[in-house]
């Protein structure tokens, strides 16, 4: 019996006849600039908001790694595509939702909700659950949502993209029906070990500093469990819940399970450190690009070596919308 193909997979977009005659966007006329690019040390980075607003690129390449990425998290969160506790949400909104992956899932898990997905490209396939649609949106302005108008919001490794988390979570306020959710889910800027076997110098950790270091300058916070609880609770929301799960870099752990993860996250390194880091290191750090990518190859190599037990934390924070807003 042969293999049934994922058709959402075939409809990856050809970028050079990319279509966006059936993309909505709230914020701005489309016109053919959305397909500004700027090519930058082997990379495509999409242009049509600024360079300065998003510096991962957005190229066949990173399309295929957060694909990974999804599939990782899925098993990392054992399956479980959010944390808040839904029951039967109308519509979804998935803000910087990239090729959409995590949308279409909830759109396919939830097919009596509307699942829209907003993002600064317009790197979604065409062929998605009849529930669910795309729009090129900035999150970081004004959105022209209306108010009390979705179920559940949702951003996802969103961080790079975000200077100030409080216009982004009072919108996300505004825009949630009261008794709906909201969550975030982003990655540690960070990296641990329990063991000693990495040094200070480990490549890994040089390359994290550095990029935490970019993220400072540039006014991005780097994410943690409590900034990302305050964010919520600072907008209004309550019985906001932090959850964290361990992405080891490799398969060193004994457990079955974070071995498999560790066996992804390592797959997953042949390509995350250039996509973090070489924008960030060259166009905030000033950094010669054969410097930032020798960071970068640094860090790739560490992720190999067997006798370093390295891991990072996947943080997945969640708060209800007051039923009550007025305070009364
Ligand atoms: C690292 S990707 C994550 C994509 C997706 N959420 C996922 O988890 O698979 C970040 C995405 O956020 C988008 N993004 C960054 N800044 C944004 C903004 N200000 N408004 C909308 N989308 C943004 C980027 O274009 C990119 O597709």
């Amino acid at each position: 019996m042969s293999i049934e193909v994922d058709p959402t997979v075939l409809a990856q977009p050809e970028h050079e006849d990319y279509d966006s005659s059936g993309y909505d966007t709230s914020t701005a006329s489309l016109t053919s600039s959305i397909h500004t690019y700027l090519f930058e040390n082997g990379r495509r980075y999409h242009s049509y908001y600024g360079t300065d607003k998003y510096l991962l690129p957005t190229d066949e390449t990173e399309q295929d790694r957060l694909d990974l990425h999804h599939e990782i998290m899925r098993l990392a969160w054992s399956n479980k595509l959010h944390g808040a506790p839904l029951s039967e949400p109308h519509r979804i909104l998935d803000i910087g939702t990239g090729t959409g992956i995590w949308a279409i899932d909830m759109a396919d898990a939830y097919p009596m909700a509307e699942v829209i997905g907003t993002d600064l490209s317009p790197i979604q396939p065409s062929w998605v659950p009849a529930n669910c649609r795309f729009q090129v949106d900035d999150a970081t302005i004004d959105w022209t949502f209306q108010d009390n108008s979705f179920d559940f919001i949702h951003g996802r490794n969103i961080s790079q993209g975000v200077s100030d988390w409080d216009h982004l979570t009072s919108e996300m306020m505004r825009c949630t029906v009261p008794g709906g959710y909201v969550e975030l889910n982003e990655n540690a800027i960070t990296v641990q070990c329990d063991d000693g076997s990495m040094k200070p110098d480990n490549p890994m950790k040089v390359y994290v500093d550095n990029l935490r270091a970019s993220l400072v300058k540039s006014g991005r916070p780097p994410m943690d469990i409590d900034f990302m609880k305050n964010a919520l609770e600072k907008a209004g929301f309550e019985d906001v819940q932090a959850l964290q799960v361990k992405e080891p870099v490799g398969p060193w752990p004994k457990d079955p399970r974070l071995k498999r993860v560790g066996a992804m996250v390592l797959l997953h390194t042949d390509t995350i450190f250039e996509s973090y880091g070489m924008a960030a290191f060259t166009r905030i750090l000033n950094m010669e690009p054969e410097a930032a990518k020798a960071i970068c190859d640094g860090a790739r190599l560490s992720a190999r070596n067997k006798n370093y037990h390295m891991y990072s934390f996947y943080y997945r924070v969640y708060g209800r919308k007051p039923e009550d807003t007025t305070g009364n």
